[in-house]
């Protein structure tokens, strides 16, 4: 890695957390992705969700023709199945030989499409089993959705309440707890035994770094920095921007970037998703830079992520320019448009 005050040079970044939904928007989500990352895990959440190796073989194969169009080369969609109450552990066998790198697991109920999640873990034991005899990870989105649990404490509860019981009845499961937003969780993840082979990491997302709750309600309710698990108090950002800027494997690039059109964000039940695909790289850096360790940001952003899958590390080398970049008002969507993160905005780091 090189960095001066005007340019930053690293192995290419791959997005290890990410939403291109389906169709005509994926393309516009896919051309922006390209030009940044060398892969990126796909989220199952569509409409009906990914839920057997056969749907991600077909969903890859929609993602591949979009690229191919685009001529795009040198991009890989790396596949996800969702976990649903029924899913069996032959599953497990036929997504490895799919090629599918993880399985997801959506409380039911906790955020966009997860209606299909999984209601009680205990109906999961079979596949988890199977999942932690195949090295297949589970990516979780660590929130519980009882409705007696205020939205703030709901990542914290699931700790406690999901997470530790877990890795103690699966202590060689690998997991990914995915965007986490809370000190609770950068500190769990951080000071979990290493004695289970650091079966444990953790992804964190550029708006969780870079906004605390105030940028939802500051002068009036900004839909487009609402996302799930929702933004946190200051000092819950300071504490991932920490985790993120510590050098400490654990801690890898996943964005989250969950396009929804502008009408559906600006609306009187808003969708959850922050749009940060457009400049997720300037993004991150502008997080690093704000604590003055840029020389950090190679190894959250390209050497930890495939470290933790056991893939290997990238080898191109990209440019990012300390060049002013106007964030637009809105970007194309298919038929419709998108608002992106910071939009109207001016972030100091492109790439080139
Ligand atoms: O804000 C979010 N949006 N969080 C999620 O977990 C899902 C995502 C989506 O798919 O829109
Ligand atoms: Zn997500």
């Amino acid at each position: 890695m090189s960095i001066s005050p005007t340019q930053i040079q690293l192995i290419q970044p791959d997005d290890w957390h990410l939403h291109i939904r389906d169709g005509d928007v994926m393309r516009n989500v896919l051309a922006d992705v390209a030009k940044q990352f060398a892969r990126a895990i796909i989220m199952p959440n569509l409409k009906p969700p990914v839920t057997t190796a056969e749907l991600a073989k077909a969903y890859r194969l929609r993602i591949e023709s979009q690229l191919q169009s685009l001529g795009v080369n040198g991009f890989t969609p790396m596949m996800t199945l969702y976990l649903t109450d029924n899913t069996s552990a032959v599953e497990v066998r036929k997504a490895k030989a799919e090629g599918v790198v993880a399985f997801k697991l959506y409380p039911a109920g906790a955020t966009t499409n997860s209606d299909a999640g999984v209601s009680d873990l205990k109906h999961c034991f079979a596949v988890i089993e199977a999942m932690q005899k195949e090295g297949m990870p589970l990516l979780v989105h660590g929130e519980v959705t009882n409705p007696e649990v205020d939205i703030f404490d709901r990542e914290k509860v699931f700790i406690d309440r999901v997470l530790e019981p877990l890795r103690k009845d699966f202590p060689e499961l690998k997991i990914v707890f995915e965007h986490i937003t809370t000190m609770q969780a950068a500190h769990y993840v951080r000071d979990a035994s290493a004695c289970n082979k650091n079966t444990l990491a953790a992804t964190i997302t550029p708006q969780h770094l870079l906004m605390n709750r105030n940028a939802i309600f500051v002068g009036g309710i900004h839909p487009h920095n609402y996302c799930l698990p929702v933004l946190k108090r200051e000092e819950h950002r300071i504490a991932l921007l920490a985790a993120a800027t510590s050098g400490n494997p654990r801690f890898f690039l996943g964005t989250d970037s969950a396009p929804h059109a502008k009408g559906l964000k600006e609306n009187a039940c808003g969708c959850a998703g922050c749009y940060s695909t457009f400049n997720a790289l300037g993004l991150y850096a502008e997080a690093f830079e704000s604590v003055g360790k840029l020389n950090r940001l190679e190894g959250f952003a390209s050497f930890f992520g495939p470290d933790f899958y056991a893939l290997p590390r990238n080898s191109k080398i990209v440019t990012l320019h300390k060049q002013a970049q106007a964030i637009p008002c809105e970007l194309p969507f298919g038929e419709s448009t998108i608002v992106p993160l910071r939009f109207g905005e001016t972030i100091a780091w492109s790439l080139a």
